[in-house]
């Protein structure tokens, strides 16, 4: 009997479910088993986790997070890490793992990889930027979320008459920030790929008051940052920054408060934009990754991870797709731009 191991690592996200599912299924048809490993590599290092069955998936799809939960261990910062990922594979009798994550989980699976043990990646994160693949799962749904939150905030900024500091999750890109930004006519979108100084960010602000406009939003993703603004930061286990401690949103209503004299609140959407239920879109590219990276399990296409292309699912380079980041090209920002007054 042919066993493989599944796991969700990293930052939550809305489609994980959809994913799981589709493996499960798919290599249920087959008579592989899927031992589903529990909080990302954490369970591949202890074998914590428990087989599923195609009953144990029916219907998950429409939930967000992860059955499987989910943790930030890198294997590589554990001593042994590799041979106790080995030794699980050993003992549960897996002959593969389907790792589902973003750039950190999946560049584990990459390094796996070239020590020989057999991993499928799929492509996970609300942040849309792992490059290889059109769009990830995930940042359909948070884009919404912000979206819709965004559209709420106009009604409160325009009573009041204030401007609007909203810090919206996106690490090193801006592409929630942009979409949802773009979408819910937030006036000023800032974001990692294009800096912007103060004085730039706040002219366009008093413009807007001269014409008559009595309210702003300025949608800012979590990673921009304004020159000489940055403070001490902690990093989590793969180097990236805390960017909670950093608070880009708050720092930003300050600066503009005291420069333009607008009354400014600064709201923070957080962890809000990756929970709940996900989006049908996110629903159904979920499922059709699992479905694929099902597949490349059933014919042992081992090293691999499935991606989107236009609208099919395709087989994709793992150790390219984890050393080059997708940002938000200047076309899209341009249109940022245009509607920036
Ligand atoms: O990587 C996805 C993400 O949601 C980022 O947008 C955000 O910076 C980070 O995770 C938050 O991490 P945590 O859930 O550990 O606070």
């Amino acid at each position: 009997m042919r066993k493989i191991g599944i796991l969700t690592g990293g930052g939550d996200c809305p489609g994980l479910n959809a994913v799981i599912r589709g493996v499960v299924e798919q290599c249920a048809k087959a008579g592989i088993e899927v031992y589903g490993l529990s909080q990302g590599w954490k369970g591949a290092l202890t074998g914590e986790g428990k087989w599923l069955t195609p009953d144990d998936v029916e219907g998950i799809q429409t939930k967000g997070g992860t059955i499987l939960r989910s943790s930030r261990t890198n294997v590589m910062k554990i001593e042994n890490g590799p041979e106790k990922v080995r030794s699980t594979m050993e003992k549960l009798g897996l002959e593969g793992i389907v790792a589902i994550g973003g750039d950190d989980t999946l560049g584990v699976a990459n390094k796996l990889t070239k020590m020989g043990m057999k991993m499928v990646g799929v492509p996970k994160t609300i942040d849309n930027d792992l490059s290889c693949t059109d769009y990830t799962f995930g940042f359909d749904t948070s884009a919404n979320v912000a979206m819709e939150l965004i559209d709420r905030l106009h009604t409160t900024a325009e009573s009041h008459n204030r401007c609007f500091v909203v810090e919206i999750m996106g690490r090193h890109t801006g592409w929630i920030a942009i979409q949802a930004g773009v979408a819910a006519n937030a006036h000023v979108i800032l974001i990692p790929e294009f800096p912007k100084t103060i004085d730039e960010i706040c002219d366009v602000l008093i413009k807007r008051r001269d014409r008559g406009c009595g309210y702003s939003i300025v949608a800012v993703a979590e990673g921009f940052e304004l020159g000489g603004s940055e403070g001490e930061v902690e990093l989590d286990a793969f180097g990236n920054k805390l960017l909670v401690q950093k608070e880009i949103g708050k720092t930003l209503a300050g600066m503009i408060e005291k420069r333009t004299g607008l009354e400014t609140r600064s709201v923070v959407f957080g962890h809000t934009v990756r929970g709940g239920a996900p989006s049908a879109f996110d629903r159904i590219l979920g499922t059709k990754m699992g479905i694929k990276a099902g597949e490349l399990v059933i014919n042992s296409d081992y090293g691999n991870m499935v991606a989107l292309s236009g609208t099919e699912i395709v087989v994709a380079d793992l150790d390219k797709a984890v050393t080059e980041r997708k940002e938000v090209d200047r076309a899209f920002y341009d249109i940022a731009e245009l509607y920036s007054k």
